[in-house]
């Protein structure tokens, strides 16, 4: 492995810091490196595994106002690439607006999710909530060839160079950019149109708008999507011709809201309800369906079925898990993110388009999230999610599922003891002809070893463990939401002005 070191931010986290999302496992990482020829551990790299994966990770530089929350590190994306039969690794922190500004000040300017907005040292800011920083730490997509990395409340998309990681600017859509409300954390690449799909959520009426962006690079629609009020959503889902929004009953309470304090609220009273748009469609096309109450991070695909839209995702059987009786506070505090308080299960809903009817199922008692799927599936009839498993009491993953959803079998792997994998990425094989013909791709922090491991694994034996063991430069702190993108997808867009135009893929 031949390693070098090609920057060093300064931190000014304290060294004997006890924060459990700052420590441990979620120890945060100054160090950028970029790694090349990565050691192979045990068995070898698969010839036909040619792309990235992309891992975005909460990072932060600096301490927080007064109380961090992990959702507000700073961004750091993480490149495992492959080709060839060899792997590289770099990470870099995303160079955000926010994330610059407060190296220059050597300090927090911005309040956390945690802390209220009134703390902010600015007088302007990102988030939905508003004077939030644009963290940029949440997922990323690769969108024409370009990484976009995004903030979880909604903000700016940064672009970034897919093989070095490399912050090339903030994206701007040929000037449609959305940057009164931001991009939501989740927007949605389609392969087959080469559209980006994405919502937006603000405190202002009408609440959520939706917009697409072609090929070019163009934002081509834009559709006001009514809701009763500021919402949270997280996530949204598409099929061929329909794209899928939710206005969840979790929301923040209004009557603190108007006082400018946001104490998000679940409401066991009310009906979950799910915007259905055609994709090209305007605020008098939604169709809106009701269904069971619950909040949801994350849906794994949706799709058509006969007059019905089908949608998967993971249902929260207690979207506000009360106060534990426990002692250590940062339990009590953190009992939102641990996957066994929520009670995270993958979930089914069709929408009848014709009747107007819901139909819900659970499909498995287990519980899981963060779940990926073979992308040549999104938006179609599909087989096969791989989830993330967690460890009780904790925002850590410590296994893998995969769940076959026409017979409901079920497959784990388990990391062991102390190790913690990140969301976990399909990769189909070069010429893959099967849904489940391919690798799972996954960064591990081994707390055993005080080391990271790049995994793949056979996609359809996941229980069989790593067909590949890489070490990579330093342990990283754990992290959640990842990307592929396949090499000859990326080489598409290969030009030699292109960002992608960067090392020997
Ligand atoms: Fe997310």
């Amino acid at each position: 492995m031949n390693t070098d070191v090609i920057g060093k931010l300064l931190s000014t986290l304290p060294e004997d810091d006890d924060h459990p999302y700052r420590a441990g496992p979620w120890r945060p990482q100054n160090t950028e490196w970029q790694a090349d020829d990565l050691t192979v551990l045990e068995g070898e790299i698969p010839r036909d595994l040619d792309g990235v994966y992309l891992r975005n990770t909460e990072n932060p530089l600096h301490p927080s106002l007064t109380f961090y929350h992990p959702f507000d590190g700073d961004g750091m994306l993480h490149v495992v690439g492959f080709r060839d039969g060899k792997a590289f690794y770099r990470n870099r922190f995303v160079r955000t607006d926010g994330f610059l500004e407060e190296n220059e000040a050597g300090g927090a300017l911005w309040p956390g999710v945690a802390e209220p907005i009134q703390a902010a040292k600015r007088d302007y800011g990102w988030g939905a909530r508003t004077l939030m920083k644009d963290a940029s730490s949440t997922d990323v997509v690769v969108h024409r060839g370009v990484a976009l990395t995004s903030f979880w409340q909604c903000g700016d998309l940064y672009r970034l160079n897919p093989y070095t990681a490399e912050t090339l600017g903030k994206e701007e859509w040929n000037g449609g950019f959305p940057s009164d409300w931001g991009v939501s954390a989740h927007p949605k690449v389609d392969d087959r149109t080469g559209e980006l799909l994405y919502f937006s959520y603000s405190k202002q009426a009408p609440y959520l708008r939706y917009g697409v962006v072609d090929e070019t690079n163009t934002v081509v629609h834009t559709a006001d999507i009514e809701l009763p009020g500021p919402r949270l959503p997280h996530d949204m889902a598409f099929t061929e011709n329909y794209a899928i929004f939710n206005d969840f009953p979790l929301f923040w309470d209004p009557k603190l809201l108007e006082a400018n304090i946001h104490l998000p609220g679940f409401h066991p009273d009310m009906p979950s309800r799910f915007a259905v748009v055609p994709r090209r469609g305007g605020a008098g096309d939604v169709k809106w369906f009701e269904a069971d109450p619950t909040f949801v991070l994350h849906f794994t695909n949706a799709y058509e079925d006969g007059d019905e839209i089908v949608l998967d995702g993971f249902f929260e059987d207690d979207p506000a898990p009360v106060d534990v009786d426990t002692d250590d506070k940062w339990q009590k505090m953190f009992r939102f993110l641990a996957l066994d308080r929520l009670q995270t299960r993958l979930h089914r809903w069709r929408f009848n388009l014709v009747t107007g009817e819901t139909r819900e199922e659970r499909l498995t008692d287990s519980i899981s999230e963060f779940g990926m799927i073979n992308g040549a599936h999104t938006g179609r009839d599909y087989r096969y999610a791989w989830a993330a498993t967690g460890k009780p009491g904790w925002f850590l993953f410590d296994g893998l599922m995969r769940h076959d959803l026409k017979t409901g079998a079920e497959e784990r792997f388990s990391f062991g003891e102390g190790v913690y994998g990140s969301e976990t990425a399909m990769a189909p094989r070069v010429g893959s002809a099967a849904e489940d013909d391919g690798y799972l791709v996954t960064i591990t922090t081994d707390m055993n070893t005080d080391a990271s491991y790049c995994l793949v694994f056979d996609a359809a034996r996941v229980a069989d463990g790593p067909v590949c063991k890489l070490a990579l430069p330093e342990r990283v702190s754990s992290g959640t939401h990842s990307t592929w993108v396949a090499g000859g997808e990326l080489r598409r867009w290969r030009t030699d002005d292109s960002a992608a135009a960067a090392i020997g893929m």
